[in-house]
């Protein structure tokens, strides 16, 4: 029996696509939802606190310098930014030059300036200056203080608030002041990160008493003015910021945290610096303090529930909730310290479709499946977290490296609810793709080295779509549905556009672009996408 080439290649073709389903199989099946629990033990830094007289906390030289230098977001949508920094010499000038030009500054804002006592403490001149009116995608570059002792630095505004606006978001949590901290913010500034997203916790400061408190922020606002000059650091307050300590006479909560770190309250109607939204890029980000009342009818809860209805998933299809202690947390540490809060917002959380809620607090790393226990009550209903597609996936990231060290005891077994968990310092980013996917990675501080350890796709929640990789009428590949495994974000892209009308010149650029990015993320899965595109480039050459 003759058999005909076209035969032959329908043969070949559909051995091809035998391989890659199993391929393809065997790579889901390998990365299902299996809970991990790192035994990862890394050798540490002691948790201690860097000496005063260490050069990260040095003091810019000069009358009067400027130092402490910190920006934040200045307005709902970022064309401002809050420029902050502190003299010690005099009060003035609180005046901002700026421009687009190196050392060309045609601009100029000014701002006010304030100080504070805690206990026998005095503060520097605390100087804030809001720049307003800026063009969205530009490098600005601002200069502050005066004569010789002025200081100099630059940043860039976000892209306008747009669906497809890419981003990429750094989350740090707990930071401290210790040798870990410094290689936490190190590893950060390492990475391409554009803005902070700071879960609390900031100076560690409370663990000193009298006149060192005020000392100990002092030495962080240096310490962090290596990044959060340059880029904003979007702040929300952690316990540590309370600072309530009535043997000192100092019982205002989070005085030196309000006096330093000021925040955009008022431009998403937010009655208090404490709990507030910005826009950024295609993000809508939602700060809330858990240190403030949140039960029904307290101002936090009332302002919550007009920001969701002010929330546009169609402007900004991302939407982050930022807060410092976590609802979901497996760690012995601060175990079910989040449940109030829980019961307070997650039917809001589920029912506007957050995305992803990240926390700290509690000082390791964990994730969660996307869960919810927003049907039990005190009289019915199931007690346990359940697979809730609607849900949030909440992150905590309270690893930044403070004195008070690392929580390794992880409560034993694992629960369902819990997808990877692991006691080391770190950070992560949250890479913003387009409206539909998004790059979420944790980075430990191991060895010297920023080591992405534990990452993942995030398909928006507002924009998901159940998508097949690929249903070609004749020579379909098994339906597969993509979840929220490790991979899958480019070749999901491509068919998103139609498979058709795609030629094999830009299946090679996106195969290169894959690569690049799954060589970093699942080393094991690029093997599996080198094939399926094969595949397809194969299957276009013939159908076409
Ligand atoms: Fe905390």
């Amino acid at each position: 029996m003759t058999m005909t080439v076209a035969t032959m290649m329908c043969m070949c073709l559909l051995l091809l696509q035998l391989s890659i389903t199993f391929f393809v199989f065997m790579c889901c099946v390998g990365n299902g939802n299996a809970r991990i629990t790192s035994a990862f033990v890394r050798s540490e830094f002691p948790s201690v606190d860097i000496p005063l007289d260490n050069k990260v906390f040095a003091v810019p030289k000069g009358y009067n310098a400027p130092q402490q230098v910190h920006i934040t977001q200045g307005d709902y949508d970022g064309k401002a930014v809050i420029i902050s920094w502190v003299t010690t010499d005099e009060p003035g000038p609180s005046k901002v030059q700026y421009g687009t030009s190196e050392k060309t500054y045609y601009y100029a804002a000014e701002g006010t300036t304030t100080n504070y006592t805690f206990y026998k403490y005095q503060s520097g001149y605390i100087h804030h200056c809001l720049v307003d009116g800026l063009e969205f995608d530009t490098k600005y570059y601002y200069k502050i203080g005066s004569g010789n002792s002025s200081r100099e630095f630059w940043f860039q505004t976000p892209p306008e608030i747009d669906p497809d606006a890419p981003y990429i978001f750094g989350i740090i949590g707990d930071l401290g002041q210790t040798y870990n901290s410094l290689s936490t913010l190190e590893h950060y500034m390492h990475s391409e990160g554009q803005t902070v997203l700071f879960v609390g916790d900031l100076s560690y400061a409370d663990r000193y008493q009298y006149n060192d408190v005020g000392v100990r922020w002092d030495t962080w606002g240096r310490f962090v003015e290596q990044s959060a000059a340059y880029q904003p650091w979007i702040w929300s307050a952690g316990n540590h910021e309370i600072e309530y300590m009535p043997y000192m006479g100092e019982v205002l909560p989070f005085k030196s945290y309000l006096y330093r770190f000021p925040t955009p309250y008022a431009a998403s109607k937010s009655s208090s610096p404490l709990w507030y939204a910005i826009r950024r890029a295609s993000a809508h980000i939602i700060v809330l303090s858990s240190y403030s009342p949140f039960v029904t009818y307290t101002p936090q809860w009332l302002w919550l529930a007009e920001e969701f209805k002010r929330v546009n998933r169609e402007k900004t299809p991302w939407l982050i909730v930022l807060m410092h202690v976590p609802i979901y947390n497996s760690n012995e540490a601060h175990f079910m310290e989040g449940e109030s809060i829980r019961a307070a917002f997650e039917s809001w959380f589920i029912l506007n479709k957050v995305d992803i809620v990240f926390a700290g607090h509690v000082h390791a790393y964990e994730r969660s499946y996307r869960i919810s226990n927003i049907h039990y009550s005190v009289s019915s209903g199931d007690p346990y977290p359940v697979p809730d597609e609607s849900a949030p996936v909440y992150i905590t990231v309270g690893d930044g490296g403070n004195q008070e060290g690392l929580a390794g005891r992880f409560r034993d077994p694992q629960p369902d609810y819990s997808a990877f968990r692991e006691a080391s310092y770190g950070h992560s980013t949250l890479e913003i793709k387009n409206r539909t996917h998004a790059f979420y990675r944790w980075n430990r501080n191991s060895d010297g080295k920023q080591v992405p350890t534990d990452s993942f796709v995030l398909h928006n929640q507002y924009c998901m779509i159940k998508y097949e990789i690929f249903s070609v009428e004749k020579y379909a590949l098994t339906y597969i549905y993509i979840k929220d495994t490790k991979y899958h974000l480019y070749i999901i892209q491509d068919f998103e556009r139609g498979i058709k009308s795609y030629k094999i010149f830009d299946l090679l650029t996106n195969l290169i672009t894959c690569i690049r990015y799954y060589v970093l993320v699942n080393p094991s899965a690029v093997y599996v996408y080198i094939c399926m595109y094969i595949y397809i480039c194969v299957y276009i050459y013939i159908v076409n």
